[in-house]
């Protein structure tokens, strides 16, 4: 079955894919398409709306990301934001001009009186949104003169057309962002788009996606046999409990200890898929994985490394079950999303493919449940499927895992430390009740000795830095404001519970231009 589908063209903004995921915690099913898709292929998609998104540049520069206007025919609703309305203005002959005070951040938008005349089904965005709002804004053009056949909606200080409407051909463009948790009502204004104007029924949910998934992975499978690499994490695991209701014991999961999780993590795992009664290989590579590694202190040698003896131990593993016909990973829709906002970001800063190579080398196709999803979408499917919340709020770990917190070689003395360092860190976090609002929260292990004094006896020990960020999405990140008392617990039980460590600094760098992981 198909759901009822909004297309948003992405013309680069950071919103756009928040735009999107509005619209699924509305129900609705979003997808995000290049900007220049012809429309002939959206027609073909039968979407019942468009959006245009914003985006960084204005639509006069050169390479500024455009749309054929063929989309503004297809007798589909479109609504532009921000950069969306100026393309939508400058593309049906209206007036685009640099705004002489620009707007970021926030902007109070004043419906127009007259919206309520004979064209005021413009209003259909604004209905019951009140006639004054703050919202959020962040545009350095404006639309002086709309296009013929549209009636201004709205305006704000310093934008005479906020929003612009023509209802007879179903076009709407608002300035300003409805997608952002700053813009007062704003999700009113999409839910007005999709429901009242898209005619959208809401047929977008956790419920429907996993009866879909479930039909769609056992059309695909049919009497194949499929392998899942559990990492540990959220994804593989929610792809594993979807890919087990859909083909039951056709699925076998795979999961390696390399030695570098953390404190007690394999164990979890284990006790983990035993309550969901999922079939598990359970392979302790660790020492494999760190005879490989002694000596090693590259960052990329590491990683390399890591990524290497996975595939080896995962190979050797499933060769032992006979053919093996599908590779299951747990792919999410932000990494298929082919975007303006990646292109051109294609510089390798760390190699962060854990499995990457490994289904062509196994002669494996892909199933990959999870395509379609967004993470909070995962969780939502990880709970209904029976995970434990504990669980389904994991903060993301790396592949390569505690290698990458340990500067310099990575030997077990080392680990040891940096397990229990880091355990203190994740129990007084959660303790404090920050776990949750972090993106991630953790210790590294510095190859730096320093001296101490403990009792009367001078110790000369490692110090731990202590990680914490928040963000959105791991491409920027900025440093967690944690309170003082909670980094001053946290310093005392390290020092005095980690034999080993007697100095913790605690990491103020954001990102850019630092990293979130150390290496
Ligand atoms: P950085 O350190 O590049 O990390 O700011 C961004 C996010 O990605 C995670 N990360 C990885 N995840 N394999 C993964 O699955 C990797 O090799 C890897 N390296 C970094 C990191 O934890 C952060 O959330």
């Amino acid at each position: 079955m198909s759901h009822q589908t909004i297309i948003v063209l992405d013309f680069g903004s950071q919103y756009t894919q928040l735009i999107a995921r509005r619209l699924r915690e509305l129900s609705v099913y979003s997808e995000i398409w290049p900007p220049a898709t012809p429309p002939e292929k959206i027609r073909a998609r039968q979407p019942v709306g468009i959006i245009l998104s914003g985006g960084p540049k204005s639509v006069s520069e050169a390479g500024a990301p455009t749309c054929d206007a063929g989309v503004f025919d297809l007798g589909v609703p479109v609504l532009g934001i921000c950069y969306g309305m100026q393309l939508m203005a400058s593309s049906l002959g209206g007036r685009v001009e640099p705004a002489p005070q620009r707007e970021y951040g926030h902007a109070i938008v004043t419906q127009c009186a007259s919206r309520t005349s004979s064209n005021g089904d413009a209003l259909g965005l604004f209905t019951d949104v009140p006639s004054e709002i703050r919202v959020w804004a962040s545009h350095g053009d404006l639309v002086s003169a709309a296009p013929a056949g549209f009636s201004v909606v709205a305006t704000s200080a310093n934008a005479p057309i906020a929003a612009m409407a023509d209802t007879r051909r179903s076009l709407y463009a608002i300035l300003f962002h409805p997608e952002v948790v700053h813009t007062e009502r704003g999700v009113e204004i999409l839910r007005n788009f999709a429901y009242g104007i898209c005619g959208c029924t809401g047929d977008w949910t956790m419920a429907s996606f996993v009866e879909e998934a479930t039909a769609k992975i056992r059309a695909q499978v049919g009497e194949g046999r499929v392998v899942c690499a559990l990492s540990g994490g959220v994804d593989s695991t929610v792809a594993a409990l979807i890919l087990h209701r859909a083909v039951g014991g056709q699925l076998t999961c795979i999961f390696v200890d390399n030695g570098v999780l953390r404190l007690n993590e394999a164990t979890q795992v284990r006790k983990r898929f035993e309550r969901l009664r999922l079939p598990l290989v359970f392979v302790d590579a660790s020492s494999l994985f760190l005879e490989r590694l002694a000596g090693v202190t590259d960052p990329e040698k590491k990683r390399k490394i890591i990524g290497a003896t996975f595939i080896d131990v995962f190979e050797q593993e499933a060769t032992k079950l006979g053919t093996v016909d599908f590779l299951a990973q747990g792919t999410l829709y932000p990494d298929v999303i082919e975007s303006v906002s990646i292109v051109g970001q294609s510089e390798v800063i760390k190699s962060h493919h854990n499995v990457g190579g490994l289904p062509v080398r196994m002669r494996m196709k892909l199933v990959e449940p999870l395509r379609e999803l967004f993470k909070d979408e995962v969780r939502a499917v990880g709970r209904k499927l029976g995970l434990d919340e504990e669980f389904v709020v994991r903060q993301p770990f790396p592949g390569p895992g505690l290698a990458v917190r340990i500067l310099g070689e990575v030997t077990p003395a080392r680990l040891d430390l940096l397990r229990r360092a880091d355990a203190v860190v994740a129990e007084e976090v959660k303790r404090a009740g920050w776990y949750e609002r972090l993106w991630q929260s953790f210790a590294v292990l510095l190859p730096v000795q320093s001296v101490g004094v403990m009792g009367d006896a001078r110790t000369y020990e490692y110090t731990v830095a202590i990680r914490a960020v928040e963000s959105r999405d791991g491409m920027t990140a900025d440093w967690a404001r944690l309170p003082h008392d909670l980094l001053a617990t946290i310093s005392s039980r390290i020092v005095n519970e980690v034999k080993g460590i007697n100095r913790v600094v605690y990491d103020i760098s954001s990102k850019p231009p630092s990293t979130i992981e150390w290496e």
